[in-house]
Order: structure tokens, then C-alpha cells, then sequence
């Protein structure tokens, strides 16, 4: 693959360190226009709190480097873009019902991880953001055993079918085109909107980990910033800008 539909510069990688790493470098060599770092393999993926990424040969590892030159408070919204583009490209090859998002960034299949999403400011000039590097990482032929929450991978829930990465990567190019100039014309409320009606675990009951305490209660929506709001047992809402969600136990894939 030597071009993607968007007409965004690519770089491919047998294997790299870390995509998000390799953005980052860019940015410190120069480079100022959107650009996809995609590799087969990743030697030291990273995901959210400093967690580990494994990133063996057949899942799809990409960054991509965006300059989109938003203020600062609004760059955690790209996560809820990204996200949005990720569903839908897991819509071409499985049921819609069957995908659901997971506040904040993470893309779940029949109550299970799919795909995770790490957002790192790369650059930053008088409270605007220059260089956002948006790593994805999606389980197409396998997922790790005894994550923190449980994971699968289309191939597991596919009856063994999965798209390669580089066709995985063409879609989510076209797709992240589309939600990307939705945000950018008409803001955050249309995505905001797209993502609550794909949202797991509205209105249910579920655990906030937040660094310094653990809050249980029902998830009513998202603040119109992305924040979650959490309506406790004593009726008070909570606004929560971070934390590890949990809900009850996730069934098993159909297949
Ligand atoms: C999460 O913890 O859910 C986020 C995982 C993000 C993983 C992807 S894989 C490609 C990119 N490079 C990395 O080192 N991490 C992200």
C-alpha cells in the first residue's frame, strides 16, 4: 500500500517501537502535515496509564499525526471521533448491534475490547494544539488473555475471518475522514450525539476507578464536553474528566 484514500502521507513499518513514539519524532524532526505511521509489529506498545500494548504481527498498530490546531481543552474530543471511525469500520465486517463504545476511548465487541485508542499532545502553542498524535491500536486475528478488562478480536468473534491490517487501515482512513470534517464543520454535539447512540452501559450501573477514589453509579450521559456523568446512589452527579470504567460481567462473543 503506497497511498490512502484521504491522500494523507503514510509510513510503514515492519516493525518500530512504539507508533505513537515514532509521531512524536516527526514532530521533532519538522514534519507539519497529517500523516499515518502504521507497523506490522510494535516492540514496545504503549496503552493508557503507562499500560503495556503487545503488538504481535496480524492486529493493526497505526498513529496518526494530525495538526489539528484546536485549543487544548478541546483535543479529547478527536478521541470520541476516533473512536467513532473505528466503529464503523468494524461494522463492515460484523453486525452493528454487536459493536458498542466504552467511555472514554476504547471500541468494544459483544461487551469485550476490540480496539483501544491513545490520544498524546504532541505540540502545543499559546493553548492550541499543533501535533496530536492519535494511536490505534485494533485486535483483527488476536487479543491478549487476562487483560484488565476482558478483550476479543474480530477473528474470535468472526468465526476466524478478519480483514489485514493495510485493508483495516484503508477503511479507517476513509472513516476517520468522515467523522474528522464532521467535528471540524458543526464541533463536538453531532459526535457527541453518534457516540451516545453507540454508547455500552447507558443507564446502567457501573464503577469509575479514579486515581485518588471508586465511585459506583448510573452512567447518564455525556457532559457536552465528553465528560462523563455518573448519578451516585445519594442523587448527586459526578462530572468525571478520567478514569477506568468497569460494568457487570460482559457475556461471551456469539461465535
Ligand atoms: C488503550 O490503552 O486502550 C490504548 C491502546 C492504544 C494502542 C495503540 S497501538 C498503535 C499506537 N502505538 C502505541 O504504542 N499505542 C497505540
Amino acid at each position: 500500500m503506497s497511498s490512502l484514500p484521504s491522500g494523507y502521507e503514510l509510513k510503514t513499518f515492519d516493525t518500530i517501537d512504539s507508533t505513537n513514539a515514532k509521531a512524536r519524532r516527526l514532530v521533532e524532526a519538522g514534519v507539519t502535515k497529517p500523516t499515518w505511521i502504521v507497523s506490522a509489529t510494535q516492540t514496545e506498545g504503549r496503552g493508557r496509564q503507562n499500560r503495556r500494548w503487545i503488538s504481535h504481527l496480524g492486529n493493526l498498530f497505526c498513529t496518526l499525526l494530525l495538526q489539528p490546531g484546536c485549543a487544548v481543552r478541546e483535543a479529547g474530543q478527536l478521541s470520541f471521533v476516533t473512536a467513532l471511525a473505528v466503529a464503523d469500520v468494524l461494522k463492515q465486517y460484523l453486525p452493528e448491534d454487536r459493536i458498542t463504545l466504552k467511555w472514554p476511548n476504547d471500541v468494544l465487541l459483544d461487551e469485550h475490547k476490540v480496539a483501544g485508542i491513545l490520544l498524546e499532545t504532541c505540540q502545543t502553542e499559546a493553548g492550541r494544539v499543533d501535533a496530536l498524535a492519535i494511536g490505534i491500536g485494533i485486535n483483527l486475528a488476536h487479543h491478549p488473555q487476562n487483560t484488565d478488562y476482558p478483550s476479543t478480536s474480530i477473528a474470535a468473534c468472526n468465526a476466524g475471518k478478519a480483514p489485514q491490517p493495510e485493508a483495516a487501515l484503508e477503511d479507517l482512513d476513509r472513516c476517520f475522514a468522515v467523522w474528522y470534517e464532521t467535528w471540524r464543520k458543526m464541533g463536538f454535539a453531532p459526535v457527541r450525539n453518534a457516540w451516545l447512540k453507540n454508547a455500552a452501559g447507558l443507564d446502567k450501573v457501573m464503577t469509575a476507578h479514579l486515581p485518588q477514589e471508586t465511585l459506583s453509579g448510573r452512567f447518564e450521559t455525556l457532559a457536552p464536553g465528553g465528560e462523563l456523568i455518573l448519578r451516585l446512589p445519594d442523587g448527586e452527579t459526578r462530572k468525571i474528566a478520567a478514569a477506568d470504567i468497569f460494568f457487570e460481567t460482559p457475556r461471551s462473543c456469539k461465535d
